[in-house]
């Protein structure tokens, strides 16, 4: 059975709310955007309806970017939620600061409406606490560009009622997603435990001298780069020899890197004030008008890259 489309809502339009929306609006939902921020809200339709444009040029749309935009609007207020079947927030990392949205989501809308958390690593379990009715409260992790991507993971937190996360199963595919259902609760999920295990691996290759920026993401790029989109790790060692795996587990594993702390180069690039493409300040310099040309680089791509995948894509069996 596939799930109708209702009124939904997305907390935070940043960066994901904005292409969270989008998703949603394209899906059929009407979208109530919230946000503190003034600018971010008076901004939403101008960005959303340059998505829709994109979404519609790339054929992921069959109606006109005008009238599904006419589906969306932004407030403040948290009762602007009030009606919504589904509520996802996607406000900045931060433990206290997500409790207390889902407090104030929980006091707008029905019992019975799902809200799903945007949380890149927070445990699910961790903000169900104190929640009225947490076995409504799930992770929905979606993937930037989230109108593009076919990634979405669904998270249970301890007191998730399964039902729930079943539900938001079939929501996926009213939103064009290939989604993963994540069964027990775990920090980081499946593919931020992976690509972080990758990122510390990469920030030790750099700070020890073994290899420039630009030569840990040219390798990058060229090896799994070419393979994992089709064939994820476990697809890629049976077309490749699994035996090879286990032998060189044995004499790598022990010699990877285990730090817990954030790499001391993160950490500067950081305090520079880096925020990456955002502000044209990042591991690469960038004029503003370079900067600008990547974004448009990595949206054109991921329309392309989404196409490729689908035209690999295993067919589901009969
Ligand atoms: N950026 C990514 O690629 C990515 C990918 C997956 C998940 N996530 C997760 O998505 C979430 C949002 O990330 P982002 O990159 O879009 O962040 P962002 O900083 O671009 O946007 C956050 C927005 O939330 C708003 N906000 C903050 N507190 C609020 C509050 N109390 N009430 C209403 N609005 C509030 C801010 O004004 C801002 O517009 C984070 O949890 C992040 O970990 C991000």
């Amino acid at each position: 059975m596939i799930e109708q489309p209702f009124p939904a809502g997305v907390v935070g339009l940043g960066l994901m709310g904005t292409s969270i929306a989008t998703c949603l609006l394209a899906a059929g939902h009407r979208v109530v955007g919230i946000d503190k921020d003034a600018a971010r809200r008076r901004n939403l339709k101008r960005r959303v309806s340059a998505l829709l444009r994109d979404m519609r040029r790339e054929k992921l749309l069959s109606k006109e970017p005008a009238s599904v935009l006419k589906h969306l609007s932004a407030s403040d207020d948290f009762g602007a939620l009030r009606g919504c079947g589904l509520v996802i927030e996607s406000i900045f990392e931060d433990l206290g600061e997500k409790r207390e949205v889902l407090r104030k989501v929980e006091d707008a809308v029905a019992p019975d409406a799902l809200i799903g958390s945007n949380t890149s690593s927070l445990p699910v379990t961790e903000l169900q606490r104190g929640a009225r009715h947490p076995g409504r409260i799930l992770g929905i992790h979606w993937g930037e560009p989230a109108h593009i991507l076919r990634f979405l993971e669904v998270i249970c937190g301890d007191e998730t009622d399964p039902r729930n996360a079943e539900k938001v199963m079939r929501l996926a595919s009213l939103w064009k997603k290939e989604p993963t259902l994540v069964r027990r609760d775990i920090r980081g999920f499946v593919t931020n435990r992976i690509m972080y295990a990758m990122l510390r691996e990469a920030f030790y290759l750099v700070e020890n001298g073994y290899a420039t920026i630009e030569d840990v993401d040219r390798s990058v790029r060229n090896d799994m780069g070419y393979w994992i989109t089709m064939a994820g790790p476990f697809r890629y060692m049976d077309l490749t020899g699994i035996p090879a795996y286990a032998a060189v587990m044995r004499g790598l594993l022990p010699d990877l890197c285990r730090s817990q702390e954030t790499p001391k180069l993160m950490q500067e690039v950081v305090a520079s004030g880096a925020r990456g493409t955002s502000n044209a300040k990042g591991f690469y310099a960038y004029t503003p008008a370079e900067a600008k040309r990547w974004e448009k680089r990595f949206l054109d791509f991921s329309y392309e890259i989404r196409a490729l995948a689908l035209k690999y894509a295993e067919r589901p069996k009969r």
